[in-house]
């Protein structure tokens, strides 16, 4: 039988090179981290604006989300020993204090998206990175983003990221590109892999030290986790295929909309962070397009890149309500492939399919070069 490689992130190790991404708001949290996390797969919180879902307080919402992030980490540990991480987006206003807070809970893998992760907060030593068991890992949409981080982490810290996640234009929610660079074939991932590659190796030489690339976006079934590993990929970062999964943490009717959703639903916004976003058109949607403001108040500006004054509506809120299953409120953000999902399922049988996939790929591709011989 053939196998799937295991993904090796320096003395971190999962059975299986798949990682579950980080779905905010509420869509990733302990259940389907730690069910992934079962399978051999990395498991990974999202940690943006968790303290929404809190009840207990509405006016402490920076309190509210370590909270609620504290628990949701120990949860998550309690339900399996296999691979945590934590998924925190720089762009959030309490970055510093999710990190710090993922450090002291010892998560295994930090993955930092929707913005550069130049520099670790203040107080994190260099000397503490390198001795850390947590990894870091950044999320990345280009080999020029790439080698900032890497050039400012050399610099400050004479110390590399563990991993990086490259991130291509077919994935669900925020993208890091430009509008127009979305459709555009110079842009697809299998072009941006060897750019990041090109550009993190002259650090792997000067470190010594193998940085594994995690190909992400679009990635629907194991032929295309063999692809990418065949590319150079260590392993793959899926978000819309666990969305769709009876552990997920979204209300049903968060899911259903991924069962219901046609190829000309899924749509690209431009969301109030600043970042163009995918995500599955609704009535909310269609509303703010043509103008119509969704009343808010905006408590603490969660985003620092938020531009809450003009915005139509407050991004965080409506996903939260997308979550709990209000999507009259919010919207759900969707990877390209969602249309082509069309049932529930419990996520081992997920990852099972994808093993079983991986593997006919490559026997496939063996013998059609045995046939050829
Ligand atoms: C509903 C949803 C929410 C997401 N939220 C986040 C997030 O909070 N932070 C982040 O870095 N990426 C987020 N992503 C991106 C995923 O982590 C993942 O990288 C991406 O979905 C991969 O593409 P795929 O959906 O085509 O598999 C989100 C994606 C989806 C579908």
């Amino acid at each position: 039988m053939i196998k799937i490689p295991e993904l090796k992130i320096g003395n971190l190790i999962a059975k299986l090179p798949i990682i579950q991404g980080g779905m905010g708001v509420g869509i990733s949290m302990s259940g389907l981290a730690s069910a992934v996390a079962n399978t051999g797969g990395i498991g990974v919180i999202s940690s943006v604006a968790l303290g929404m879902l809190e009840h207990a307080s509405k006016k402490s919402y920076r309190e509210d989300n370590k909270i609620a992030l504290r628990r949701e980490i120990r949860k998550a540990r309690k339900l399996t020993n296999g691979v945590i991480g934590l998924n925190i987006m720089v762009a959030i206003s309490d970055f510093d204090e999710m990190v710090k807070l993922a450090l002291d809970e010892n998560v295994d893998i930090l993955f930092l998206g929707a913005g550069l992760p130049l520099k670790m907060p203040e107080g994190i030593s260099a000397d503490y990175l390198k001795k850390m068991h947590t990894k870091v890992a950044p999320i990345v949409s280009s080999g020029r983003a790439a080698k900032l981080i890497f050039k400012s982490w050399d610099k400050h810290f004479a110390h590399i990221p563990d991993a990086v996640v490259v991130e291509g234009p077919l994935a669900g929610g925020h993208l890091g590109f430009k509008p127009e660079q979305i459709d555009d074939p110079e842009f697809t991932l299998e072009n941006i892999i060897p750019d990041v590659c090109e550009a993190i190796e002259s650090f792997e030489d000067k470190y010594d030290k193998k940085i594994p690339i995690i190909a992400a976006g679009g990635i629907y079934n194991g032929d295309d986790i063999y692809k990418f590993i065949n590319l150079g990929a260590s392993g793959v970062q899926m978000g819309t295929r666990f969305v769709a999964t009876d552990e997920c943490d979204a209300d049903v009717e968060f899911k259903n909309q991924y069962i219901k959703c046609k190829k000309e639903d899924i749509v690209i916004i431009q969301s109030p962070v600043g970042l163009p976003g995918r995500a599955i058109l609704n009535d909310f949607l269609t509303d703010v397009k043509a103008g119509i403001k969704k009343p808010f108040r905006c408590p603490w500006k969660c985003l620092k890149t938020c531009d809450f004054k003009t915005s139509l509506y407050c991004i965080a809120n409506a996903l939260m309500k997308a979550k709990i299953g209000e999507l009259k409120n919010g919207f759900s953000f969707a990877g390209a492939n969602a249309w082509r999902i069309d049932k529930i399922i419990p996520v081992k049988e997920l990852m099972d399919s994808l093993v079983r996939e991986f593997a006919t790929a490559e026997l496939r591709t063996e013998c059609s070069w045995m046939l050829n011989f």
